[in-house]
C-alpha cells in the first residue's frame, strides 16, 4: 500500500534537494499530510519516510521490526557480497550481535573517560582560534575551525599519529563523498580511499599487538568477542566507522552552529556576554543539535509486515527516519522554527531516538561542540558572512563544504 498522493508528487528528499538547502517546507507538509510516506527512489526501489517525532522515536527503539542488519542503514542497496561486509559495522548489526560489540568499543567512551578528554580539548580549541587571530578573523571556517578539533580527538583516542591526521580526514570524506562530485568523482576513487585506510589500519592494528598503548585500537587488537579475537576485517570496519562517525558529524555540526549565530546575532551576542555561564551554554549547545542535525535520516527494513499510523509496512519494506523533521515537529517542540538557545526541554534526536544504535559519541560531540564554540566567541564576539557557504550533496550527511566567514573582536 502506498500513499503516493498527487498533490505530494513534488516531494524530493533526496540528494540534489539536500544540496540545494534543508526541505522545511516538505517536512512540514509530510507531518501534516502524509507522516509515512511513500517516496520513490531512481535507483532503490522506494522508501516509507517517517517525519513525525513519536514515528521516529517507535521505529529508532524498535530493533526487531526495524532492523539495521538486514539491508544496511543506507537508502541505496548493496549486493549480497558486499551486504556481508556492511553487517560487519556496529551501526548495521542487531542485537544480540551488536550488543556484544557495542561493549567492545563503549569502554573508550564512558563519562569518566570523556571528561578526561576536557583540558585536551579545550588547549586544542583555543590554538585554533589562535589561528584564526592570524588570518585576521577572514577564514573558510570549515577548514579553519570546524575540522581540525574533532579531527584531532578521535584521531588520538584511535591511536592515529598526528602526522597521519591529514589522510584519515581525506579518506573520511571520499568515503562519505560518493554523491558528491567535489570529494569523490568516481566509484573506483572510494574504492581507492578504502584499500588505503585499511591498510593503514591493519599497520596501527600490527603495532599495537606488540606494543600496546592507551588508545582504542590496542584495546580492539586484544578484544575478545565469544572468545575470538577481532578478525583484521572487523577492526578495519571498527576504524572506519569511528574515523568518519568522529569527523564528519561533529565537523559539520560545528558549522550549522556558525551559520546559525550569525544569522540570529542576538543569541550570538548574548553567548559572548556569558561566556561562562555553563547553563546557558549547555542548553544552546542542545539547540545547535536540533537546530541542523549532521545526518539526515538512517534506514530500517521492516523484518515483518507491520504498521505506522494508519499505514501498512510490508516485510522488506524500507523505512527512512528523518530526524530534521522530527527536531521540527510542531507537536513536540514550541515554536519549532524559533532558534532558542534557552529552550527546555529540548528531547531533540539528533543523535537518534533513544534505541540500542543511539549515538555512542553524543557526549564527546556535545563537549566539542560547546568548547569550540564557546573559545572562538571569547575572542571574536563578531561574525558576518564573507561568501556564500556550500552544502554537500548527499542524502545522508548533512553538510557544509566551505563557509567563508569574518570573525572580529
Ligand atoms: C554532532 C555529532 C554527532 C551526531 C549528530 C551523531 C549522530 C548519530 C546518530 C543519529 C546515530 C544513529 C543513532 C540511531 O540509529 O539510533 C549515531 C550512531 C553512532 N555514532 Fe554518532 N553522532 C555524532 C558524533 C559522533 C562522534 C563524535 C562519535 C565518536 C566516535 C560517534 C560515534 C557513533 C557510533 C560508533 C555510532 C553507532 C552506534 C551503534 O550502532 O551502536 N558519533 N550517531
Amino acid at each position: 500500500m502506498t500513499t503516493d498522493r498527487s498533490e505530494l508528487a513534488d516531494i524530493d528528499l533526496l540528494e540534489d534537494t539536500w544540496e540545494q538547502g534543508v526541505p522545511d517546507e516538505q517536512f512540514r507538509r509530510l507531518r501534516a499530510e502524509a507522516p509515512v510516506y511513500w517516496h520513490p527512489h531512481p535507483t532503490a526501489g522506494g522508501f516509507w519516510a517517517v517525519t513525525r517525532y513519536d514515528d521516529v522515536k517507535a521505529v529508532s527503539r524498535d530493533w526487531r521490526t526495524y532492523s539495521t542488519e538486514l539491508g544496511s542503514t543506507f537508502i541505496r542497496d548493496f549486493d549480497e557480497a558486499a551486504m556481508e561486509l556492511v553487517r560487519m559495522t556496529l551501526l548495521n548489526m542487531d542485537p544480540p550481535k551488536h550488543t556484544r560489540y557495542r561493549k567492545l568499543v563503549s569502554a573508550g567512551f564512558t563519562p569518566r573517560m570523556i571528561r578526561g578528554l576536557f583540558d585536551g580539548i579545550e588547549v586544542a580549541a583555543r590554538e585554533i582560534v589562535d589561528r584564526v587571530a592570524d588570518a585576521d578573523g577572514e577564514v573558510d571556517f570549515v577548514d579553519a575551525v570546524a575540522v581540525p578539533l574533532p579531527l584531532q580527538i578521535i584521531c588520538d583516542m584511535i591511536g592515529v599519529p598526528a602526522e597521519d591526521r591529514a589522510k584519515v580526514f581525506d579518506w573520511s570524506n571520499r568515503l562519505v563523498g560518493g554523491q558528491d562530485p567535489d570529494f569523490s568523482p568516481s566509484e573506483e576513487d572510494q574504492m581507492v580511499a578504502q584499500t588505503e585506510i585499511y591498510a593503514y589500519c591493519d599497520a596501527i592494528a600490527a603495532d599495537r599487538r606488540a606494543h600496546p598503548r592507551d588508545d582504542i585500537m590496542s584495546t580492539l587488537v586484544h578484544a575478545e568477542v565469544d572468545g575470538d579475537r577481532l578478525g583484521d576485517t572487523e577492526l578495519n570496519l571498527f576504524f572506519v566507522l569511528l574515523c568518519v562517525a568522529g569527523n564528519e558529524t561533529t565537523r559539520n555540526l560545528i558549522s550549522h552552529a556558525m551559520t546559525a549565530l550569525i544569522e540570529h546575532p542576538d543569541a550570538r551576542r548574548e553567548l559572548a556576554a556569558n561566556i561562562d555561564d555553563d547553563a546557558l551554554w549547555n542548553t544552546a549547545t542542545e539547540e545547535f543539535l536540533r537546530w541542523n542535525g549532521s545526518i539526515h535520516n538512517f534506514r530500517r527494513t521492516a523484518t515483518q509486515p507491520t504498521r505506522i499510523r494508519d499505514t501498512e509496512i510490508a516485510q522488506g519494506d524500507k523505512v527512512v527516519i528523518y530526524y530534521h523533521s522530527a527536531n521540527r515537529d510542531e507537536s513536540v517542540f514550541d515554536a519549532p522554527d524559533a532558534f532558542d538557545i534557552h529552550r527546555s526541554p529540548n528531547d531533540h534526536v539528533s543523535f537518534g531516538g533513544g534505541g540500542t544504535h543511539f549515538c555512542l559519541g553524543a557526549n564527546l560531540a556535545r563537549l566539542e561542540i560547546r568548547t569550540m564554540l564557546r573559545e572562538l566567541l571569547r575572542r571574536f564576539p563578531n561574525a558576518e558572512y564573507a561568501g556564500e557557504p556550500r552544502r554537500f550533496r548527499s542524502d545522508f550527511v548533512n553538510g557544509i563544504k566551505s563557509l567563508p566567514v569574518h570573525l572580529s573582536a
